[in-house]
């Protein structure tokens, strides 16, 4: 039975004009760039393409680059990012696509000190475990966090390890978005941010400040 399938399947891939998808994937990696890239073949069921960065200080600081193949299933292009109490914050750009080595985006994140503020301001606070911690505070959110988030999310970094906790602050409409999707996950390689619970408003101006949208 499984030599017969697996004979259909050769006879299919040799008939079939579609080859296996290859995309790119980043070698010789130093911080969020690279200088090489090889072709990868993707697997069954690797429909896409993807490129990513991303930096985060949720666990300790963290910087990823990737590019390699991906799933349709799983890959949403976007701009995730948000910033918590306590200083915490995650950053991430993810580029999907689906032709023949597509993954090309050159992807950057700003330094953080270069993010200005937007005028807006949200509750903020940050904690470990899953009870929702406890705004002391409003924070100022930067460039594209118009966002004010609640959210208790686990990060699961290199492997299986899983860090829960909670937080309240600003974050992109796209992190937002996360929420909303049958997949409640974002993330990449060593990084997969899963957020098990979420709610997001607008977030409101500063009002001691008042500032004119561009
Ligand atoms: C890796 O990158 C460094 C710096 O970008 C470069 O000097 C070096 O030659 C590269 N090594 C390989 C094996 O490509
Ligand atoms: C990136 O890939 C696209 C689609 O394959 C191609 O049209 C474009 O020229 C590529 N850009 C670079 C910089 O390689
Ligand atoms: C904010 O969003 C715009 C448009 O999507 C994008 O060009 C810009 O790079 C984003 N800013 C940051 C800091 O990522
Ligand atoms: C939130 O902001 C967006 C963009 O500024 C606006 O279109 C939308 O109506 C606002 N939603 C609420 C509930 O105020």
């Amino acid at each position: 039975m499984m030599k017969a399938l697996l004979s259909t399947c050769l006879l299919l891939a040799l008939l079939s004009p579609a080859l296996p998808l290859k995309c790119r994937k980043a070698v010789n990696r130093t911080g969020l760039t690279y200088d090489r890239y090889i072709r990868q073949y993707c697997k069954f069921g690797q429909d896409f393409c993807s490129a990513s960065v991303l930096r985060t200080n949720l666990v300790k600081f963290q910087e990823q680059l990737l590019n390699r193949c991906s799933s349709s299933i799983s890959c949403f292009s976007g701009h995730y990012s948000f910033t918590a109490g306590d200083g915490k914050f995650f950053q991430m750009k993810k580029h999907c696509c689906k032709t023949e080595l597509c993954n090309n985006a050159t992807l950057s994140l700003p330094d953080r000190n270069m993010l200005a503020e937007n005028g807006l301001h949200c509750p903020s606070c940050f904690s470990k475990g899953t009870i929702m911690c406890k705004s002391e505070k409003t924070i100022n959110c930067l460039e594209n966090e118009t966002q004010c988030i609640q959210s208790t999310v686990a990060l699961v970094t290199g492997g299986l390890q899983a860090h829960i906790f909670t937080f309240q602050g600003c974050g992109t409409t796209d992190f937002c978005a996360i929420g909303k999707k049958p997949i409640k996950i974002i993330g990449d390689g060593n990084f997969v941010l899963s957020a098990t619970q979420e709610s997001c408003y607008n977030a409101s101006r500063i009002s001691h400040k008042p500032e004119h949208e561009e």
